[in-house]
């Protein structure tokens, strides 16, 4: 199947590791051109050029904070001025600390939502202009499964996650007549960097191992398994991409159908 992505241009937030790196390199795969944005340079630009190497594609590396609504809207305007327009935006840059709501302080709260939520809200403001002008475009947001499926101990995920999924479907009530579609992914556990740390974090919260906290959440998912960047990447690829035309406003669930409950 022709995805129709060759020779658009995306733009992948939180693209130099992870899930946001394995949807870089999906997207240059089907020959899309791709920017990709982190904070530390040195594994943006190490992504960008070991994808480039692989798919014989140009991966444009820009370093940017999204905490920071200027650097938010750098990163757009510097992709749409390197490869001259935008037609695909993928947030993905994300994370919230965990942890239970009399434990949380306030700063927590407000670092949750800073990334997490407005991370996302400020890329596609400052994205949406640029794919009204080309007459349309797709924002596929990476969410996580704690907006549907809440639990204590992932509050302030499970908020900031919540408020992406309100923001997915309120932009896609409002922008789909511009043919821009908006929809979100929402994994459950993914092998990657942050995951280790998550464990981690469940294992101290719960007096348990990391190891019995792996355990214990590979027991929650019925496939026996954690899900890997890779299988949310091809999720993410088809979303985006020309196939997908009718698309907007859905809500994907890739958590292999994952029993939150038995983490407790
Ligand atoms: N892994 C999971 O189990 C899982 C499950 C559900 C949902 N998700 C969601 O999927 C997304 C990707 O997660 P992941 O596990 O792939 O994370 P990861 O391996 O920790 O990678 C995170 C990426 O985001 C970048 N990033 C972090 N803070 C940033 C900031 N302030 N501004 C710009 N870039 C920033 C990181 O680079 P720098 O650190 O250099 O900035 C890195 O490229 C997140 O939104 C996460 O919440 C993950």
């Amino acid at each position: 199947m022709d995805l129709g992505l060759g020779g658009k241009v995306a733009l992948v937030t939180g693209g130099s590791k992870g899930i946001g790196k394995a949807v870089a390199r999906g997207l240059a795969r089907e020959g899309a051109k791709v920017a990709i944005c982190a904070r530390s340079r040195a594994p943006l630009e190490q992504a960008a050029e070991e994808i480039a190497r692989e798919m014989g594609s140009e991966v444009f590396p820009i370093s940017g904070d999204l905490t920071r609504p200027e650097d938010a809207q750098r990163v757009v305007d510097a992709t749409v001025q390197h490869f001259g327009r935008l037609d695909v935006l993928v947030n993905n840059a994300g994370s919230a600390p965990g942890g239970e709501i009399l434990n949380l302080t306030e700063e927590q709260w407000q670092q949750a939502l800073q990334l997490k939520f407005m991370g996302h809200v400020r890329c596609s403001k400052a994205a949406i202009p640029h794919m009204l002008k080309q007459g349309g475009g797709r924002i596929v947001n990476i969410i996580g499964n704690d907006g549907i499926k809440p639990v204590g101990f992932e509050i302030t995920p499970s908020a900031a996650n919540a408020a992406d999924i309100a923001l997915t479907l309120a932009l896609a009530d409002q922008y789909g007549r511009h043919n821009i579609l908006v929809n979100a992914i929402n994994p459950g556990p993914v092998e990657t960097e942050r995951w280790d740390q998550i464990v981690r974090g469940i294992a101290k919260m719960q007096g348990i191992s990391a190891e019995e906290a792996q355990r214990k959440a590979i027991r929650s998912i019925p496939l026996g398994r954690i899900c890997t960047p890779e299988e949310v990447a091809d999720v993410a690829v088809f979303v985006a991409s020309e196939r997908a035309s009718f698309m907007n406003g859905a809500l994907i669930t890739l958590d292999g159908g994952q029993r939150k409950a038995l983490l407790e």
